[in-house]
């Protein structure tokens, strides 16, 4: 399968991905890494693994224009699925619609709680005991479409948002690339079986 994915900024969840990529047993491929921020950090990983990359800044844009940008280099890269890792925008219906089940977010939070930003601040401020990360289909809602995984990770007196954030994105890295598999891999055999 074919993944484009999407980054706003570091792209170590990106980074998993396509490290995952490189196992001769990864059902999908990442075919483009692409950017509202020219200036993302994950763009040079990227490039330097030799991946083609597309960034445009959004700045000045209407939404659904700019979306629309988007859409076409992913299409234009042939991509079959999406993946948005730390991709800081809203999208527009549009563009959801157009990946409607093809599509999938990774939230560092044990959704439905916590969507939004500022999660792990809000799991020690409710004081929790544990945290984690969900990787979930988009939908037009935010942080909102069915949840396909999600890893726990305790949370340790003495945590400040920054040492939860470093653990949860250890788990963030593996759970992306192991659900992601999953999914491509269930729907190839849903198209098998539609053909056969
Ligand atoms: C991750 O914590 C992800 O869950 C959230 O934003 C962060 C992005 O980190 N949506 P990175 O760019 O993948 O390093």
């Amino acid at each position: 399968a074919r993944v484009a994915v999407l980054i706003s900024g570091r792209g170590s969840n990106m980074a998993a991905l396509v490290y995952a990529a490189k196992r001769a047993d990864c059902p999908f491929e990442i075919v483009l890494v692409a950017s509202n921020d020219p200036e993302a950090e994950g763009l040079k990983f990227a490039a330097a693994e030799g991946l083609q990359t597309y960034a445009h800044s959004h700045k000045g844009m209407k939404r659904a224009e700019f979306d629309h940008l988007i859409d076409v280099a992913l299409r234009e890269a042939g991509a079959d699925y999406v993946a948005l890792a730390g991709y800081m925008r809203l999208l527009s219906p549009a563009f959801v619609e157009g990946w409607a089940g093809r599509m999938l977010n990774i939230h560092p939070s044990l959704l439905p709680k916590y969507k939004g930003l500022d999660t792990h601040e809000r799991a020690l401020a409710a004081g929790d005991q544990v945290a984690g990360c969900s990787v979930h289909v988009v939908t037009a809602e935010l942080d909102d479409g069915p949840v396909l995984g999600q890893t726990e990770v305790a949370i340790i007196p003495g945590d400040t948002p920054d040492t939860l954030a470093a653990r949860i994105l250890i788990a963030e890295h593996q759970l992306y690339a192991r659900v992601l598999a999953d999914f491509v891999s269930r729907g190839t055999d849903r198209d098998r079986l539609e053909i056969g």
